[in-house]
């Protein structure tokens, strides 16, 4: 046997030696964790041996490397006899606990505003809209400007957000798409834009300062309040069953002229609750995009998604939605 060979194995026989010693003086399941890793683990003694294998010569290699296979093995085996030895003795409750509660899986999902989200698109898809993206942060001219809110118009008010600078803010609406969209293409438009948006809102149960809406537009020749009444109808009895009613209470917007709230009526308390906001384009907002408002009419819509989900799911607290709390989470 050459001398590497040689020394490789008087390694493993004093190696096998202190290590039976160490078994059979451990005590408890710590003491045995430690000695497994140390001798038995991927980065372990025995393992080192394994490694140093590449330097005994050719001929001595294979008889080298059954020595180590069977070395690890009987201490593979050594351990856990002195290991379930100690365990049959005195105190055999330390090896487990059955007061500790079980080990669940636990499985990932979309969160609750995503899922709402991909239920609202699935519905607008079937009635032949197509869906688009806009920037969170956003332009004064398309935020307000293009949908006809005047600097100095009061409505500004009830959108207070965040600027970035005088020109630039985080959108307070999915609104301007609809101008973005108008001008990167000719009628006719049929389009939803789901997204998040911002307000400078003081924050309670069902005020956020941030959240998310999903805008619609339909613009085309002829597009009459009847085809927004229709589309919001269809979606609401998708969304929450086919005897939901609405209701058109006027209100206003400056991008819309006539502008309405719609309402739903929640079938479980009798209430109407207020849902999204609606209306024909303005003809300002079809000459801010480029369009002609002669030609062409059209209809918008913005409804709110978290209020939709926590409709749907029974959520009080608008809060719980940003939160990311699994335990809320894992709910939906
Ligand atoms: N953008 C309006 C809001 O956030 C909602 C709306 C959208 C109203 C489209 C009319 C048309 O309150």
């Amino acid at each position: 046997m050459t001398t590497e060979g040689g020394a490789l194995r008087a390694r493993l026989e004093s190696l096998v030696e202190d290590a039976l010693r160490e078994f059979a003086a451990a005590q408890g399941a710590e003491a045995f964790e430690e000695l497994r890793v140390r001798y038995l683990g991927r980065k372990g003694q025995v393992a080192a041996l394994f490694a140093d294998l590449a330097q005994a010569s050719a001929d001595e290699r294979p008889e080298l490397g059954q020595l180590l296979n069977a070395a690890k093995k009987r201490l593979t085996e050594e351990l856990a006899a002195c290991q379930s030895k100690q365990g049959g003795a005195a105190d055999s409750s330390a090896a487990i606990d059955p007061t500790l509660p079980g080990r669940t899986s636990w499985r990932a999902r979309p969160h609750i505003i995503t899922q709402t989200i991909e239920e609202m698109k699935q519905i607008f898809r079937e009635i032949g809209f197509s869906i688009a993206l806009g920037p969170e942060v956003e332009l004064d001219a398309f935020n307000f400007e293009a949908l006809n809110f005047p600097a100095n118009h009061p409505a500004r008010d009830l959108q207070d957000t965040f600027y970035v600078d005088d020109d630039v803010l985080l959108r307070t609406q999915t609104s301007p798409m609809q101008v973005r969209l108008m001008q990167s293409q000719p009628p006719p438009v049929r389009v939803i834009v789901p997204g998040r948006v911002y307000r400078n809102e003081a924050i309670d149960a069902s005020h956020a300062a941030e959240f998310y809406q999903l805008e619609g537009l339909y613009v085309d020749h002829q597009v009459s309040m009847v085809d927004l009444k229709a589309t919001v109808a269809h979606f609401v009895r998708r969304m929450f069953g086919p005897k939901t009613s609405i209701r058109f209470k006027p209100h206003f917007f400056p991008f819309t002229e006539p502008s309405v709230d719609v309402d739903m009526k929640w079938e479980k308390t009798g209430e109407w609750l207020e849902i999204m906001g609606a209306g024909m384009v303005h003809p300002n907002v079809f000459r801010a995009a480029g369009y002609d408002p002669e030609q062409v009419t059209g209809f918008a819509f913005g409804m709110g998604v978290d209020r939709i989900a926590m409709l749907r799911h029974g959520i009080r607290d608008i809060r719980l939605l940003l939160e990311n709390d699994v335990r809320f989470l894992e709910q939906f």
